[in-house]
């Protein structure tokens, strides 16, 4: 795919972020203090997938930001922050917008967290905090009201979602990065159960089924646990085929009926979610 010219990602933030004003110059020198852009201002090959995938994800964050009062305290933990592309781009995004919001990245690369420290310092953005621990292990001195993850490895957006459940976050947004621990189980699940054999005889229909049941069943066990969850397409596929969303708000305590779907699909396709050894009441 050839590489996105400047005057392009200028027409895409104005057309994802239409009420904030975007000058052309702010966000190249911008997207090369966090490493996006080269020094003659061009995306890096390598990060031009993830310019997207932040722009249309942080779309989402804001949203979530827009519906807590300006009286409450925002906190906004990101799982497994990496370089923290995210946070950047959404604290760029919410100056703009003049809203002041704290930032927690965690993950479990301490190269990670002290780069992140450095851009952050570079860009001025002292509202920031991030921390090396694993994500389920992380103990925030403030409660985030949002929880979010983008392309947490694996079973890290298990993680991710439980924490969030935990910690009692009014908003839950992830886009897993991969579903190799559902793949690797249904593999094995089909020597028990007839049905499945024909999905996991062709690699392709394997993978498929174990996207749409991690996906799925991260799905009802957010909804057991009473939030209100949408499922969808956050970027587009020319982007990265890493395109599922799972959006989430806290409406309820429990919610039985979708404890009841949780548990009779994992039990049908005989798989042990890493999601529930972090919530046993999915048991
Ligand atoms: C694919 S990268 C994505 C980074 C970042 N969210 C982004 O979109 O640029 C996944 C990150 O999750 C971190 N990670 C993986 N498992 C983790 C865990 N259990 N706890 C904390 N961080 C984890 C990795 O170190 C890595 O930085």
């Amino acid at each position: 795919m050839q590489l996105p010219d400047q005057a392009e990602i200028l027409a895409y933030l104005r057309s994802v972020f239409p009420e904030a004003e975007w000058n052309l110059d702010e966000i190249v020198s911008f997207y090369k203090t966090i490493g996006i852009m080269n020094p003659s201002g061009r995306p890096y090959a390598a990060r031009e997938k993830k310019l997207f995938e932040v722009i249309f994800f942080a779309s989402h964050v804001v949203r979530c930001v827009e519906n807590i009062s300006r009286t409450r305290e925002t906190v906004l933990l990101d799982c497994g922050c990496g370089r923290s592309y995210l946070p950047f781009f959404v604290n760029l995004v919410l100056r703009k917008k003049r809203r002041n919001i704290t930032y927690i990245g965690v993950d479990t690369e301490l190269d990670l967290i002290k780069k992140s420290y450095q851009t952050a310092e570079a860009l001025g953005y002292m509202n920031m905090e991030f921390h090396q621990s694993s994500i389920i292990d992380f103990k925030p001195e403030k409660e985030p009201n949002i929880v979010c993850a983008l392309h947490a490895c694996d079973t890290a957006t298990d993680e991710a979602i439980a924490r969030g459940i935990q910690l009692k976050a009014r908003f839950i947004v992830a886009a897993p990065c991969c579903q190799r621990q559902i793949v690797r189980q249904i593999g094995k699940a089909s020597a028990e159960v007839p049905e499945l054999k024909p999905f996991v005889e062709t690699k392709i229909a394997k993978e498929y089924v174990g996207v749409a049941l991690t996906e799925t069943l991260r799905k009802l066990a957010l909804e057991s646990c009473g939030y209100k969850v949408d499922m969808f397409e956050f970027v587009p596929t020319r982007y990265t085929p890493k395109n599922i969303m799972l959006r989430a708000e806290k409406k309820q305590a429990h919610n039985p009926e979708s404890l009841r779907a949780y548990q009779a699909l994992r039990d049908y396709f005989n798989v042990k979610p890493k999601i529930q050894d972090f919530l046993p009441e999915l048991l």
